[in-house]
């Protein structure tokens, strides 16, 4: 009989001590499971998912005021280069409401990260409303699979908005984008390269979830044999013939403008190599390195250093110039190395 008692209160005991745990076990599961779809006004957690449908977002965002300056510039072109720095000038004030548009929207939506853009207009008060598609509707684009968390302490987002300035004022829209970047602990594991001008376009990619459609139908297709570079058409004479003493006499070279546009050459296969010689700033790279990652591509500086950061007390320029390439990344390396 005793020994029986002392059983069945051990038997109660184990059970209540096998619920308790399990009530702190489902308890810390549903803590854990409701940060992990953190929203964005959590502190703890930011989703990388809702992260890049609103840096989407913000893109589109700076885009339309980008095109908003430029069809007002044209009614009123005759004010073009009057003031080098005056806010009369349409690059300043497309720069300028671009990136409010962008830091505003942004930084009101993610509070917690941090947020480094090229225009660094302290004073964004007039406050651009954003505008354009639907948050919602962005985030049904994207078909990513599953979310990931992350502490916005390890976030840094970066912001260009407006690449391809001269061309911008010369009309030569085609190079013209908007970008953003989500970099986790210094690596870019999402880029945003938004074309605002007709065709209009975004292209996206997120490093192990997905792409856009536009950049989809392109990973499969084969890669030009032959090299073809794509080079800054403002200091392509050195590039030139560089690449010409590297590659040889009749090695094609595409000149052309924007970092966001020649990475987007190189990612659907227009292009072999985006080759830059000379220093370059993180924001005109960063989008486009994740991209190029994500889709299974490689970047690195001109003398290979593949561990290029992207941390917010990171140096803002990367001294060594630049290289992209969907594939043969060493056989460049080794080709520009040993000119
Ligand atoms: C490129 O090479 C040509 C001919 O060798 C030379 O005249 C020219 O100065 C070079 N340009 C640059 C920017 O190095
Ligand atoms: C690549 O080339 C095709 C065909 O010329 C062109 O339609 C497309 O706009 C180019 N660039 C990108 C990013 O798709």
């Amino acid at each position: 009989m005793i020994v029986n008692i002392g059983a069945n209160l051990r038997i109660h005991r184990l059970g209540l001590c096998t619920t308790i745990i399990l009530l702190i076990l489902l308890y810390l599961y549903a803590i854990r499971q409701s940060s992990y779809y953190a929203s964005k006004s959590s502190n703890d957690f930011v989703s990388l998912k809702l992260l890049l449908a609103g840096a989407i977002k913000a893109a589109e965002v700076g885009g339309v005021e980008v095109v908003g300056v430029h069809e007002k510039s044209k009614l009123g072109i005759e004010s073009k280069g009057k003031t080098k720095e005056g806010i009369d000038d349409p690059v300043t004030l497309a720069d300028y409401r671009s990136h409010c548009a962008m830091y505003n929207y942004l930084s009101l939506a993610f509070p917690s990260v941090t947020v480094i853009s090229e225009e660094r207009s302290k004073d964004c008060d007039e406050v651009v409303r954003p505008s354009g598609t639907e948050e919602s509707m962005v985030l049904e684009q994207i078909d990513s699979g599953w979310d990931v968390a992350v502490d916005p302490e390890h976030v840094t987002v970066w912001i260009d908005p407006l690449d391809a300035t001269k061309e911008y004022t010369e009309s030569l829209l085609e190079y013209v984008t908007t970008m953003v970047c989500i970099a986790v602990k210094g690596v870019p594991v999402i880029g945003i390269i938004h074309k605002p001008f007709i065709p209009k376009q975004t292209y996206w990619a997120w490093a192990f979830h997905g792409s856009s459609k536009n950049l989809q139908s392109f990973s499969s297709k084969k890669v030009p044999r032959d090299p073809i570079l794509i080079v800054s058409r403002s200091h392509a004479g050195k590039v030139h013939n560089a690449s010409k003493t590297a590659l040889g006499e009749n090695v094609k070279i595409i000149s052309a403008a924007g970092a966001g546009y020649k990475f987007l050459e190189v990612a659907v296969g227009n292009a072999t190599a985006y080759v830059h010689m000379t220093a370059i700033k993180k924001w005109d790279v960063c989008a486009g390195a994740a991209i190029i990652k994500a889709l299974g591509g490689t970047v690195s500086s001109l003398s290979g250093d593949t561990q290029l950061d992207f941390g917010a007390t990171d140096s803002m320029v990367l001294e060594d110039g630049l290289l992209a390439t969907m594939r043969s990344h060493k056989w460049y390396l080794d080709k520009f190395n040993n000119i």
